[in-house]
């Protein structure tokens, strides 16, 4: 990784940037995923986003929105995570969902969950979640939340739908 990279929480002034990264790095039919719908209507920024810079440019970005599941509060929505396509697979990714998931934990977070794809997050220990035992509002492939416990034992205490707080 390049050395001039710095990551630091997302600020207000990150916002227009981070939105015109979303379409280059996802492509369109974004906003019908179910995670969309959770974070539909939420701060755009939560103290736990993150972003990486180069001098003068933004090059990638996550966001986490805390949520409840099942009523119970304590857990983050990880997502998105973006990267700039010049800037893919030299670890900026990894550096942004491992420095978020150590801020989350220091900050007493107990479960992150997500939507992605298990390959690229079970390398910072996210799991399949059982089926039926957290679900979205809207569609979701059940192979595809994933749940890393930040806190020991802690996806036992969450059962139900993930909402914002
Ligand atoms: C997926 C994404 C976030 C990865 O970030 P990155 O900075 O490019 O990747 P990193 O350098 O952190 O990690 C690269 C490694 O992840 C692997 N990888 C990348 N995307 C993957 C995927 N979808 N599934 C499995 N592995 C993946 C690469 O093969 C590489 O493996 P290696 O370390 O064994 O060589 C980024 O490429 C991106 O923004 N993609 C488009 C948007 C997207 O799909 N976001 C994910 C939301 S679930």
């Amino acid at each position: 990784m390049s050395l001039d990279v710095t990551v630091r929480p997302a600020t207000p002034e990150d916002l227009p940037a981070i939105q015109a990264l979303q379409p280059r790095a996802f492509g369109p039919g974004r906003f019908t995923r179910a995670a969309y719908r959770i974070r539909e209507g939420q701060p755009l920024l939560s103290r736990f986003c993150l972003v990486a810079v180069v001098p003068g440019q933004l090059i990638a970005s996550i966001r986490f929105t805390e949520v409840n599941i099942g009523g119970a509060p304590g857990a983050l929505l990880l997502g998105p995570l973006a990267v700039e396509p010049a800037f893919a697979g030299q670890g900026h990714g990894r550096r942004l969902v491992a420095e978020g998931l150590e801020r989350a934990k220091a900050a007493g977070v107990r479960l992150s969950v997500l939507v992605g794809d298990e390959p690229y997050y079970a390398r910072f220990g996210f799991l399949r979640v059982p089926p039926g035992q957290i679900w979205l509002p809207g569609p979701a492939d059940p192979d595809r939340i994933l749940a890393v416990e930040l806190a020991p034992g802690a996806l036992l205490e969450y059962r139900g739908l993930i909402s914002a707080r």
